[in-house]
């Protein structure tokens, strides 16, 4: 099985960003963490970020080609925005988990709003890390 893991902008500066919302953990704590269960679970996890919506637009495209199973994504500030990485999880349509490390529901309004939502299987918000896993565990059981 072959899951890609979307991370959107700023969150190769976790670790550093806002850490009373984002926590101490950083982006290669997230990888490693990521990398361990892909291990335990004998799972094939390719992680990815940018900070380029097109970028992202295309690693989507490109999971519909080399056949992956699975998509977990956090667009991070894009999800409030992008009507392009809507389009192509739809054009894709494999099987996608939304994951925010905050709880959107808590804070700023425009947070609230997530264009991916209606392309997704489930939404996970507010689990910090641990949220990447449920959504890999949660594809791991459905696929
Ligand atoms: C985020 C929440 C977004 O609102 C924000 O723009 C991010 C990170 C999260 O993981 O909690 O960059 O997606």
């Amino acid at each position: 099985m072959r899951i890609l893991v979307i991370n959107g902008p700023n969150l190769n500066m976790l670790g550093i960003r806002e850490k009373n919302i984002y926590g101490n953990e950083t982006y290669n704590d997230l990888i490693d963490l990521i990398e361990k269960t892909s291990i335990e679970n004998n799972i094939d996890i390719e992680v990815y970020q940018s900070n380029h919506e097109g970028d992202i637009v295309d690693k989507i495209q490109d999971s519909y080609f080399n056949k992956t199973d699975g998509i977990v994504i956090n667009p991070a500030a894009y999800t409030h925005t992008s009507v392009a990485i809507l389009d192509a999880l739809k054009a894709v349509n494999i099987p996608t988990v939304e994951v925010h490390i905050s709880d959107v529901s808590k804070r700023e309004d425009f947070r609230k709003i997530s264009y991916v939502r209606s392309a997704c299987a489930k939404t996970i918000i507010g689990k910090g890390l641990y949220g990447y896993i449920e959504a890999i565990l949660f594809l791991t059981n459905k696929l």
